[in-house]
């Protein structure tokens, strides 16, 4: 049986693709059709050229790595006013409706070994409210605050996208108006063998994955997102992922940093907490800001010190950002986009490999149960924008904040070092309201109480609201505070 696409499978050496289709049902067939259909086989070829094929560029580039600069928090020695006009800036952008938050929840979550959209994981400390819940509510008090509800942009994958909406749906959206809550699919790549041939799950099925969260940029394009966005008038999108309730999920200040700067995407950053944490590093190569993966910085480097003995390599990346759309734009379509703005030739975003265990089936149509990496996964990372964005700015944040993932089922980044750092930042605003609550010497309260978002979203918003409860309750087991 021929047909144009298998055709051209076959021209690019990938007929294997479709080497069980004739023992497949006509809907089979189809949607093998549709899958195979996804990859772009030139985009395939050159990969497996430049990261696949003997000889290919191993590890990354650190010719002249130095650390990136930032802007320090003012009790870090940063200029107050300087904080205080970014938030004013932010503050009106929120009003003007300039503003909406984006959340990527395609990952896949194998690490915390939970079996359903990550979004859906339940983790605050008394109520047990889902991660989506908690963004929610922040984006509607965010929205309440400023008197101008935001637009919530949420990235999925095929294997999520109608559990997560359906989980909203179920949920009434979490008061959020639906209208306003946008769900599109990010983008699949096919895992290749280590030969660069495409990889087949089943026989009438293809070994097709996420492709990294850098894959949003093009999904945002492609799914219309930048459209509706330039429809609504907004320009300025707030990035985060879904692993990390603790999350400012808008924050006027860094909203006002990046528009003050009149920055493409902007980032903030905390100082590692000790050398090989693992998270990305903010770095200046060639003159343009680059954040290299822990895996990717020697150790060595990771533990440099200044003479004062502070880490050289200090500054961590913690995944939030800011873009603006016509960058987003730019970016997802290099060839229009192409160099207009920063004189670039070529902005896409590169991919990455990662050698992974593939579920697959052999020539035979057996399925293989590998043991060690049989194959390639290739995705693009967000950060990889940085580089071509035009005025670049990174600010500091607070740790106790702003971070605090579930990534690991049990230790570091956990359900329960997050739940326990939640508790901390309600102790934290309690005390900052004058309220009285027991802690032990790291910040933990003796007693389970939880804050809603819907009553304060950080320590500014907390304290108006406590100031107004007459009188003011008393911190027990069990307590929760709903709504101002
Ligand atoms: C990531 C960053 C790291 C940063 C750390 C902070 C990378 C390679 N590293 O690490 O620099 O310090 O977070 O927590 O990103 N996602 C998708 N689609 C995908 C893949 C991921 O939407 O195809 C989403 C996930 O749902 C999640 C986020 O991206 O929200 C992070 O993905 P993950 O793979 O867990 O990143 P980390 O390795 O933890």
């Amino acid at each position: 049986m021929t047909h144009p696409l298998i055709e051209q499978f076959q021209r690019a050496g990938q007929a294997q693709v479709f080497a069980f289709f004739e023992q497949l049902s006509p809907e089979a067939r189809q949607r093998l059709l549709d899958e195979a259909a996804e990859i772009d086989l030139a985009e395939i070829e050159r990969l497996n050229r430049m990261l696949l094929a003997p000889g290919a560029a191993a590890g990354v580039d650190l010719e002249g790595l130095e650390p990136a600069p930032y802007e320090r928090r003012p009790e870090q020695g940063g200029d107050p006013a300087a904080w205080a006009k970014a938030r004013a800036e932010g503050e009106e952008a929120l009003r003007s409706g300039r503003v909406a938050a984006f959340t990527v929840a395609g990952g896949q979550g194998t690490r915390l070994g939970y079996d359903g959209p990550k979004g859906t994981f339940p983790v605050t400390p008394l109520k047990g409210k889902p991660l989506f819940q908690v963004f929610a509510e922040k984006i509607r008090a965010a929205g309440e605050r400023y008197g101008q509800p935001l637009h919530w942009f949420i990235m999925t994958s095929h294997a999520n996208h109608a559990a997560t909406e359906a989980f909203f749906d179920a949920h009434g959206f979490f008061g959020l108006e639906r209208g306003r809550v946008h769900f599109f699919r990010q983008g699949r790549m096919p895992a290749v063998d280590f030969e660069g041939k495409i990889l087949l799950e089943g026989p009438g099925t293809i070994a097709l994955s996420p492709d990294g969260h850098g894959g949003s940029l093009r999904a945002l394009e492609r799914s219309g997102s930048l459209d509706l966005m330039q429809r609504e008038g907004i320009d300025t999108l707030s990035y985060f992922q879904v692993d990390n309730p603790l999350v400012r999920a808008v924050d006027p200040e860094f909203i006002g940093w990046h528009l003050l700067r009149r920055s493409d995407m902007s980032s903030k950053m905390v100082p590692k907490a000790y050398p090989e944490e693992k998270v990305g590093h903010f770095c200046v190569q060639r003159g343009r800001l680059v954040v290299i993966e822990y895996s990717d910085l020697p150790v060595a480097m990771q533990r440099e010190t200044e003479p004062d003995g502070r880490l050289r390599y200090i500054a961590g990346s913690i995944a939030i950002h800011i873009l603006d759309r016509e960058f987003i734009r730019r970016i997802a379509r290099p060839a229009a986009g192409g160099s207009a703005g920063s004189g670039q030739p070529n902005q896409a975003l590169p991919f990455h490999r990662a050698d992974k265990k593939v579920a697959a089936i052999d020539a035979a149509g057996r399925p293989v149960k590998p043991d060690r990496p049989n194959g390639v996964k290739f995705e693009m990372f967000v950060f990889d924008a940085l580089p071509f964005a035009r005025n670049p700015v990174v600010i500091e944040t607070r740790r106790e904040d702003d971070f605090s993932p579930v990534k690991n089922a049990t230790g570091v980044d956990s359900p329960q070092t997050c739940r326990d750092d939640q508790l901390r930042q309600f102790a934290r605003w309690v005390r900052a309201a004058g309220g009285a609550v027991e802690t032990d010497a790291t910040g933990l309260p003796r007693t389970v109480f939880e804050v809603s978002p819907l009553f304060g979203y950080d320590e500014e918003s907390f304290v108006e609201a406590w100031r107004r409860l007459a009188p003011p309750p008393a911190v027990r087991d069990g307590l929760y505070l709903e709504s101002s």
